[in-house]
């Protein structure tokens, strides 16, 4: 089995990812993390909570994390997901107790535990990947790769510089990319060519269940976001991500090396990708390329699998 601890701000493509990921087989979910990001974190714990239910894994401890940036102020903007996050879609609420400690010290802990290298995959924010790095050194060692959704190796989507997770918190960003932690960048470069298209949609709605249809109603709401906005079609971001780290080499990688832009300027949250940077000098796999089909089959096959 594959050890994974998720870390995410859910987020419509957030929950699509916690579908697909909750569905692969052979993958042991350690324990599933809520930071702050799409929504204010009480209510992104509460929706991580509720969907881990909806898909009958109440058993995976979800812990709630970081409630601001690393720097900076938060301001929620509820354009894209929603003021729920779930663009207003209401799943029955997950009878699990919910956990004490913080999603940084859990983290840390059950890196410590597990008897292999963990999969980190961070959908969202990296504020609680970087408090958990800060807080226990050691934990490095047990990771075996951090996948994250963010950033891009061209232009960003929360402005021309800017990818929203990095632009969230570019300061954990940065923490990260120093750590020495083998990462995997999953950018806009990539998620933005994986779209859920009309028939995806369709074959959706058809499907039995409350998971598929609540991936439904939240995918009609991102949809209509994303076309009203002129975005195109319903980007499927986090979902790749999580396949990556699932399904490694869905995306096809580049060792580069990434900084990031933490000035107090127009490119705050620019990821700087350097494609020529010698082996010795890289820390980032980047993805460069993705199977698109494959990804969008893989969700569909997971929605339908519940
Ligand atoms: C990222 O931003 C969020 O809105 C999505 O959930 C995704 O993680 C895409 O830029
Ligand atoms: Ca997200």
């Amino acid at each position: 089995m594959r050890p994974v601890i998720l870390d995410c701000d859910p987020g419509i493509d957030d929950a699509l990812a916690i579908f697909t990921l909750l569905a692969e087989p052979g993958v042991a979910v350690l324990g599933a993390c809520a930071t702050v990001g799409n929504v204010p974190v009480d209510t992104g714990y509460r929706n991580l909570r509720d969907l881990v239910a909806l898909c009958g894994r109440s058993d995976i401890p979800c812990f709630r994390g970081a409630d601001l940036p690393l720097v900076r102020s938060y301001a929620h903007d509820p354009l894209i997901h929603g003021e729920n996050g779930l663009g207003g879609v209401e799943i029955p609420q997950s009878e699990a107790p919910e956990q004490a400690e913080h999603a940084a010290v859990a983290t840390c802990r059950l890196l410590r535990e597990a008897a292999d290298p963990v999969t980190w995959i961070a959908t969202g924010p990296l504020t609680n990947v970087a408090l958990a790095l800060h807080l226990d050194p050691s934990i490095r060692e047990r990771v075996d790769r951090l996948v994250v959704m963010g950033g891009s190796t061209a232009r960003g989507n929360v402005t021309p510089a800017a990818e929203f997770n990095v632009w969230s918190d570019a300061e954990a960003w940065r923490v990260a990319l120093n750590s020495g932690v083998r990462i995997t960048m999953v950018g806009l470069n990539v998620t933005q060519q994986v779209a859920c298209n009309e028939e995806d949609f369709a074959e959706i709605q058809r499907m039995p269940g409350s998971v598929a249809q609540a991936a439904g109603e939240m995918l009609g709401y991102y949809e209509g976001v994303s076309l009203r906005e002129g975005w195109g079609e319903a980007k499927l971001h986090d979902v790749v991500a999580v396949l990556e780290g699932v399904r490694p080499g869905i995306c096809g990688t580049m060792a580069c090396h990434v900084d990031v832009e933490i000035g107090n300027a127009l490119g705050y949250g620019q990821t700087l990708v350097d494609d020529r940077a010698k082996l010795e000098e890289t820390n980032c796999e980047v993805s460069m390329a993705v199977d698109a089909g494959k990804v969008r089959r893989a969700m569909l096959s997971a929605i339908a699998s519940f």
